[in-house]
């Protein structure tokens, strides 16, 4: 049974505008390690993923009811067909059990201009 879906964009222009102004602290805050990793291997640079991954989190949160929850424990991950799905940090499963129980699906697009993520939540 769907139980949430959520749809958000995010400015791609706006990443690169952080990026170039050197605001790592704050990116490093919303996104872990491995996410900073996959960003920057975007031919275009960081900006393009580091805008969809965020437009994941922010739909995530509004297909799962929920905005008390850290942008950085929501994780992008990528199948090695290319394709993307969320798994969580440790605490949030340990503050939130019920997140195991559910299924999770995300779709990623982006544009110079702009990134999208739609997740659906089943249980
Ligand atoms: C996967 C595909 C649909 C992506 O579409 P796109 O318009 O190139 O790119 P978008 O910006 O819309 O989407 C990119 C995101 O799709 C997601 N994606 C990549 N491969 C995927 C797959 N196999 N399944 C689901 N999602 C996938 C990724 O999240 C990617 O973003 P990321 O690299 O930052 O993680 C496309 O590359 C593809 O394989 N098309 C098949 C048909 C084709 O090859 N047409 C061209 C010749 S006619």
């Amino acid at each position: 049974m769907v139980i949430g879906v959520g749809f958000d964009l995010s400015s791609t222009a706006s990443w690169k505008s952080l990026l170039d102004e050197g605001r790592t602290l704050a990116i490093e805050e919303m996104f872990t390690p491995a996410e900073l990793e996959r960003a920057r291997q975007h031919p275009e640079g960081p900006a393009p993923r580091l805008a969809s991954r965020y437009a994941a989190k922010e739909a995530f949160i509004k297909a799962f009811g929920r905005n008390d929850l850290a942008l950085r424990e929501i994780v992008v991950e990528r199948r090695e067909n290319g394709a993307p799905y969320l798994t969580f940090s440790d605490q949030l499963l340990d503050r939130i059990p019920q997140i195991r129980t559910f299924s999770f699906h995300l779709s990623l697009s982006h544009s110079r201009t702009t990134a999208t993520a739609v997740v659906v939540i089943e249980s």
